[in-house]
Protein backbone atom coordinates (compact mmCIF):
# COMPACT_ATOMS: atom_id res chain seq x y z
CA UNK A 1 0.00 0.00 0.00
CA UNK A 2 1.41 3.46 -1.00
CA UNK A 3 2.17 6.83 1.04
CA UNK A 4 1.75 10.15 -0.31
CA UNK A 5 3.88 12.70 1.69
CA UNK A 6 3.17 16.50 1.13
CA UNK A 7 5.53 18.28 2.94
CA UNK A 8 8.68 20.83 3.23
CA UNK A 9 12.21 19.67 1.15
CA UNK A 10 14.78 22.03 2.80
CA UNK A 11 18.49 22.52 2.41
CA UNK A 12 19.55 22.08 5.89
CA UNK A 13 22.70 24.56 6.78
CA UNK A 14 24.27 22.79 10.28
CA UNK A 15 27.01 23.88 11.90
CA UNK A 16 28.27 22.12 15.45
CA UNK A 17 28.54 24.30 18.06
CA UNK A 18 29.92 24.23 22.27
CA UNK A 19 26.74 25.90 22.73
CA UNK A 20 23.62 28.22 21.47
CA UNK A 21 24.99 32.06 20.84
CA UNK A 22 22.94 34.02 23.00
CA UNK A 23 20.69 37.63 21.44
CA UNK A 24 23.96 39.72 20.19
CA UNK A 25 26.32 37.42 20.91
CA UNK A 26 28.61 35.57 18.10
CA UNK A 27 29.96 31.97 18.80
CA UNK A 28 32.46 30.29 16.51
CA UNK A 29 31.25 26.96 14.93
CA UNK A 30 32.52 23.64 12.96
CA UNK A 31 32.67 23.98 9.05
CA UNK A 32 29.57 24.23 7.46
CA UNK A 33 27.66 21.00 5.79
CA UNK A 34 24.58 21.11 2.97
CA UNK A 35 22.51 17.82 3.70
CA UNK A 36 19.04 17.19 2.59
CA UNK A 37 16.07 17.90 5.16
CA UNK A 38 13.47 19.16 5.13
CA UNK A 39 10.08 17.51 7.70
CA UNK A 40 8.59 16.63 4.14
CA UNK A 41 11.21 15.35 2.51
CA UNK A 42 12.73 13.59 5.66
CA UNK A 43 9.37 11.70 5.79
CA UNK A 44 9.23 10.53 2.38
CA UNK A 45 13.01 9.28 2.54
CA UNK A 46 12.05 7.02 5.66
CA UNK A 47 8.83 5.58 4.92
CA UNK A 48 10.44 4.90 1.46
CA UNK A 49 13.77 2.93 2.88
CA UNK A 50 10.87 1.35 5.13
CA UNK A 51 9.57 -0.14 2.05
CA UNK A 52 6.56 1.69 1.39
CA UNK A 53 5.70 2.95 -2.13
CA UNK A 54 6.25 6.53 -1.78
CA UNK A 55 5.39 9.74 -4.03
CA UNK A 56 6.34 12.99 -2.41
CA UNK A 57 4.88 16.50 -3.39
CA UNK A 58 6.06 19.55 -2.55
CA UNK A 59 8.18 22.41 -4.56
CA UNK A 60 11.91 23.25 -4.73
CA UNK A 61 14.03 26.21 -6.78
CA UNK A 62 15.60 25.59 -9.73
CA UNK A 63 19.38 26.08 -7.74
CA UNK A 64 21.99 23.49 -6.27
CA UNK A 65 20.07 22.43 -2.92
CA UNK A 66 16.57 21.76 -5.05
CA UNK A 67 18.85 19.33 -7.16
CA UNK A 68 20.45 18.11 -3.85
CA UNK A 69 16.81 17.57 -2.11
CA UNK A 70 15.50 15.67 -5.65
CA UNK A 71 18.63 13.46 -5.61
CA UNK A 72 18.28 12.63 -2.39
CA UNK A 73 14.64 11.35 -2.30
CA UNK A 74 15.15 9.75 -5.87
CA UNK A 75 18.31 7.46 -4.06
CA UNK A 76 16.33 6.70 -1.22
CA UNK A 77 13.31 5.48 -3.85
CA UNK A 78 11.01 8.30 -3.37
CA UNK A 79 8.56 8.90 -6.48
CA UNK A 80 9.40 12.40 -7.10
CA UNK A 81 7.26 13.08 -10.34
CA UNK A 82 5.12 15.15 -8.79
CA UNK A 83 7.55 17.77 -7.37
CA UNK A 84 7.71 21.27 -9.26
CA UNK A 85 10.75 23.25 -9.90
CA UNK A 86 9.40 26.65 -9.36
CA UNK A 87 11.21 30.34 -9.47
CA UNK A 88 11.76 31.26 -5.85
CA UNK A 89 15.02 29.36 -3.62
CA UNK A 90 14.85 25.91 -1.76
CA UNK A 91 13.61 26.14 1.33
CA UNK A 92 16.80 26.39 3.70
CA UNK A 93 17.09 25.40 7.81
CA UNK A 94 19.74 26.68 9.93
CA UNK A 95 20.79 24.22 12.08
CA UNK A 96 23.03 24.20 14.71
CA UNK A 97 23.68 20.91 16.99
CA UNK A 98 25.26 20.95 20.29
CA UNK A 99 27.75 18.01 21.89
CA UNK A 100 24.78 16.93 23.41
CA UNK A 101 22.85 16.24 19.86
CA UNK A 102 19.95 18.69 20.40
CA UNK A 103 19.45 20.81 17.79
CA UNK A 104 18.19 24.33 16.94
CA UNK A 105 16.38 25.36 13.77
CA UNK A 106 15.13 28.39 12.14
CA UNK A 107 13.27 27.81 8.55
CA UNK A 108 13.40 29.67 5.91
CA UNK A 109 10.47 28.72 3.77
CA UNK A 110 11.08 29.26 0.24
CA UNK A 111 9.49 27.53 -2.24
CA UNK A 112 7.69 25.25 0.55
CA UNK A 113 4.98 28.27 0.06
CA UNK A 114 4.08 27.13 -3.30
CA UNK A 115 2.61 24.22 -1.95
CA UNK A 116 -0.88 25.25 -2.02
CA UNK A 117 -4.27 24.14 -2.92
CA UNK A 118 -3.83 25.18 -6.70
CA UNK A 119 -0.67 22.83 -6.61
CA UNK A 120 -2.24 19.56 -5.45
CA UNK A 121 -4.96 20.77 -7.41
CA UNK A 122 -2.18 20.30 -10.49
CA UNK A 123 -1.18 16.70 -9.35
CA UNK A 124 -4.82 15.31 -8.41
CA UNK A 125 -3.88 11.71 -8.53
CA UNK A 126 -2.02 12.78 -4.70
CA UNK A 127 -5.29 11.02 -3.04
CA UNK A 128 -5.24 7.90 -4.60
CA UNK A 129 -2.55 6.43 -1.73
CA UNK A 130 -4.03 4.32 1.48
CA UNK A 131 -2.40 6.63 3.52
CA UNK A 132 -1.61 10.78 3.28
CA UNK A 133 0.96 12.43 5.74
CA UNK A 134 1.48 15.86 6.34
CA UNK A 135 3.32 18.81 8.40
CA UNK A 136 3.77 22.33 9.16
CA UNK A 137 6.29 23.13 6.95
CA UNK A 138 3.90 24.24 4.04
CA UNK A 139 1.04 26.53 4.33
CA UNK A 140 -2.15 25.68 7.18
CA UNK A 141 -4.46 26.60 4.31
CA UNK A 142 -3.19 23.84 2.29
CA UNK A 143 -3.07 21.22 5.21
CA UNK A 144 -6.74 22.18 6.05
CA UNK A 145 -7.48 21.63 2.16
CA UNK A 146 -5.82 18.02 2.01
CA UNK A 147 -7.06 17.22 5.66
CA UNK A 148 -11.06 17.58 4.92
CA UNK A 149 -10.52 15.90 1.40
CA UNK A 150 -9.03 12.86 2.78
CA UNK A 151 -11.76 12.74 5.51
CA UNK A 152 -14.49 13.11 2.51
CA UNK A 153 -12.38 10.29 0.36
CA UNK A 154 -11.72 7.95 3.02
CA UNK A 155 -8.12 8.38 2.90
CA UNK A 156 -6.00 7.84 5.74
CA UNK A 157 -4.53 10.85 7.39
CA UNK A 158 -1.29 11.70 9.59
CA UNK A 159 -0.31 14.72 10.95
CA UNK A 160 2.79 15.57 12.34
CA UNK A 161 2.30 18.99 14.01
CA UNK A 162 5.33 20.30 13.63
CA UNK A 163 6.66 22.66 13.98
CA UNK A 164 4.11 23.88 16.68
CA UNK A 165 1.00 26.17 15.58
CA UNK A 166 -2.87 25.35 16.42
CA UNK A 167 -4.77 23.17 14.99
CA UNK A 168 -8.25 24.23 12.84
CA UNK A 169 -10.79 21.73 14.41
CA UNK A 170 -11.70 20.22 10.44
CA UNK A 171 -7.79 19.31 10.53
CA UNK A 172 -7.97 17.73 13.72
CA UNK A 173 -11.22 15.82 12.84
CA UNK A 174 -9.00 13.99 10.11
CA UNK A 175 -6.13 13.27 12.33
CA UNK A 176 -5.37 9.10 12.17
CA UNK A 177 -3.19 9.53 14.05
CA UNK A 178 -2.14 13.46 14.75
CA UNK A 179 1.61 12.98 15.88
CA UNK A 180 3.11 15.28 18.28
CA UNK A 181 5.54 15.76 21.09
CA UNK A 182 4.62 17.39 24.66
CA UNK A 183 5.39 20.74 23.17
CA UNK A 184 3.17 20.62 19.89
CA UNK A 185 0.03 18.51 22.05
CA UNK A 186 0.32 21.73 24.97
CA UNK A 187 0.05 24.10 22.38
CA UNK A 188 -2.58 22.21 20.17
CA UNK A 189 -5.03 21.68 23.03
CA UNK A 190 -4.88 25.50 24.21
CA UNK A 191 -5.06 26.31 28.15
CA UNK A 192 -7.04 23.24 28.75
CA UNK A 193 -3.47 21.64 28.50
CA UNK A 194 -1.64 23.00 31.64
CA UNK A 195 -0.29 20.61 33.45
CA UNK A 196 -1.83 17.55 31.99
CA UNK A 197 0.43 14.49 31.78
CA UNK A 198 0.77 12.81 27.96
CA UNK A 199 -2.24 10.55 28.81
CA UNK A 200 -4.48 13.44 29.47
CA UNK A 201 -3.20 15.42 26.64
CA UNK A 202 -3.81 12.71 24.08
CA UNK A 203 -7.36 11.67 25.71
CA UNK A 204 -8.13 15.43 25.30
CA UNK A 205 -6.80 15.55 21.72
CA UNK A 206 -9.09 12.86 21.11
CA UNK A 207 -11.96 14.33 23.21
CA UNK A 208 -11.63 17.02 20.92
CA UNK A 209 -12.00 15.43 17.38
CA UNK A 210 -8.47 13.56 16.60
CA UNK A 211 -9.09 9.59 16.10
CA UNK A 212 -5.96 8.73 17.77
CA UNK A 213 -3.13 10.66 19.03
CA UNK A 214 0.80 9.65 19.40
CA UNK A 215 2.37 11.82 21.67
CA UNK A 216 6.21 11.55 21.57
CA UNK A 217 8.38 11.78 24.80
CA UNK A 218 12.04 11.80 23.46
CA UNK A 219 14.12 10.20 26.54
CA UNK A 220 10.49 8.68 28.16
CA UNK A 221 9.53 6.82 24.81
CA UNK A 222 6.09 7.37 23.18
CA UNK A 223 2.15 6.99 23.94
CA UNK A 224 -0.67 6.60 21.77
CA UNK A 225 -4.35 6.78 22.47
CA UNK A 226 -6.26 4.84 19.64
CA UNK A 227 -10.55 3.90 20.06
CA UNK A 228 -9.34 0.61 18.92
CA UNK A 229 -6.11 -0.18 20.75
CA UNK A 230 -6.66 1.91 23.75
CA UNK A 231 -3.83 3.37 25.17
CA UNK A 232 -0.23 1.95 24.00
CA UNK A 233 2.82 2.91 25.76
CA UNK A 234 6.37 2.40 24.06
CA UNK A 235 9.45 2.87 26.07
CA UNK A 236 12.79 4.87 24.10
CA UNK A 237 15.57 2.87 23.29
CA UNK A 238 19.03 3.76 25.16
CA UNK A 239 21.58 4.62 22.77
CA UNK A 240 24.42 7.93 22.67
CA UNK A 241 22.89 10.59 20.51
CA UNK A 242 25.09 12.39 18.25
CA UNK A 243 22.53 14.90 16.13
CA UNK A 244 18.51 13.95 16.98
CA UNK A 245 17.97 16.12 13.97
CA UNK A 246 15.27 14.57 11.62
CA UNK A 247 14.95 11.73 14.28
CA UNK A 248 10.94 12.46 14.50
CA UNK A 249 10.74 12.30 11.04
CA UNK A 250 12.46 9.01 10.82
CA UNK A 251 9.35 8.14 13.06
CA UNK A 252 6.76 9.65 11.36
CA UNK A 253 8.05 7.73 7.95
CA UNK A 254 8.01 4.74 9.75
CA UNK A 255 5.23 4.47 11.82
CA UNK A 256 3.31 5.60 8.06
CA UNK A 257 5.17 2.90 6.28
CA UNK A 258 3.87 0.07 8.80
CA UNK A 259 0.32 1.58 9.36
CA UNK A 260 0.54 1.40 5.04
CA UNK A 261 1.39 -1.74 5.03
CA UNK A 262 -1.59 -2.72 7.38
CA UNK A 263 0.26 -3.06 10.61
CA UNK A 264 -1.21 -2.12 14.27
CA UNK A 265 -0.39 1.21 15.58
CA UNK A 266 1.25 -0.40 18.40
CA UNK A 267 3.49 -2.49 15.67
CA UNK A 268 4.15 1.75 14.20
CA UNK A 269 5.33 2.67 17.69
CA UNK A 270 7.65 -0.39 17.62
CA UNK A 271 8.66 0.35 14.64
CA UNK A 272 9.46 4.24 14.38
CA UNK A 273 11.54 3.78 17.56
CA UNK A 274 13.74 1.38 16.41
CA UNK A 275 14.19 3.52 13.53
CA UNK A 276 14.94 6.84 15.56
CA UNK A 277 17.17 4.84 17.70
CA UNK A 278 19.76 4.16 15.20
CA UNK A 279 19.10 7.61 13.33
CA UNK A 280 20.60 10.21 16.24
CA UNK A 281 23.54 7.52 16.41
CA UNK A 282 24.45 9.66 13.24
CA UNK A 283 24.86 13.45 11.82
CA UNK A 284 22.39 14.66 9.68
CA UNK A 285 18.40 14.38 8.82
CA UNK A 286 18.11 11.64 5.59
CA UNK A 287 22.15 11.10 5.75
CA UNK A 288 21.38 9.57 8.57
CA UNK A 289 18.58 7.34 8.01
CA UNK A 290 19.42 3.54 8.01
CA UNK A 291 18.41 1.06 5.05
CA UNK A 292 15.58 -1.38 5.92
CA UNK A 293 17.94 -4.12 6.82
CA UNK A 294 20.22 -2.50 9.35
CA UNK A 295 16.81 -2.13 11.19
CA UNK A 296 16.15 -6.17 11.04
CA UNK A 297 13.68 -7.68 12.23
O1 LIG B 1 12.78 17.83 11.61
C1 LIG B 1 14.05 18.16 11.13
C2 LIG B 1 13.93 19.08 9.96
O2 LIG B 1 13.34 20.29 10.38
C3 LIG B 1 15.24 19.49 9.34
O3 LIG B 1 15.67 18.60 8.34
C4 LIG B 1 14.97 20.89 8.85
O4 LIG B 1 14.98 21.02 7.46
C5 LIG B 1 13.61 21.28 9.43
O5 LIG B 1 12.62 21.19 8.50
Amino acid sequence: MSVTVIGSANADLVVDVERRPLAGETVMGSDLRVVPGGKGANQAVAAALMGATTRFYGCVGSDPNGRLLCDSMASAGVDISAVEQVDVATGTAMIQVTGDGENSIVVSPGANRLVDAAYLDRHPEWTSAALVVMQHEVPLDTLKYAAVRCRELGVRFVLNAAPAAAIDPQVLASCDPLVVNETEAALVSGSAAQGLEPRELAELLIERGARSVVVTLGEQGSIALDPNEGLLQQAAMKVHAVDTTGAGDAFVGSLAATLAAGGSLAEALAFGTRVSALVVQRPGAQTSYPSRDEVGD
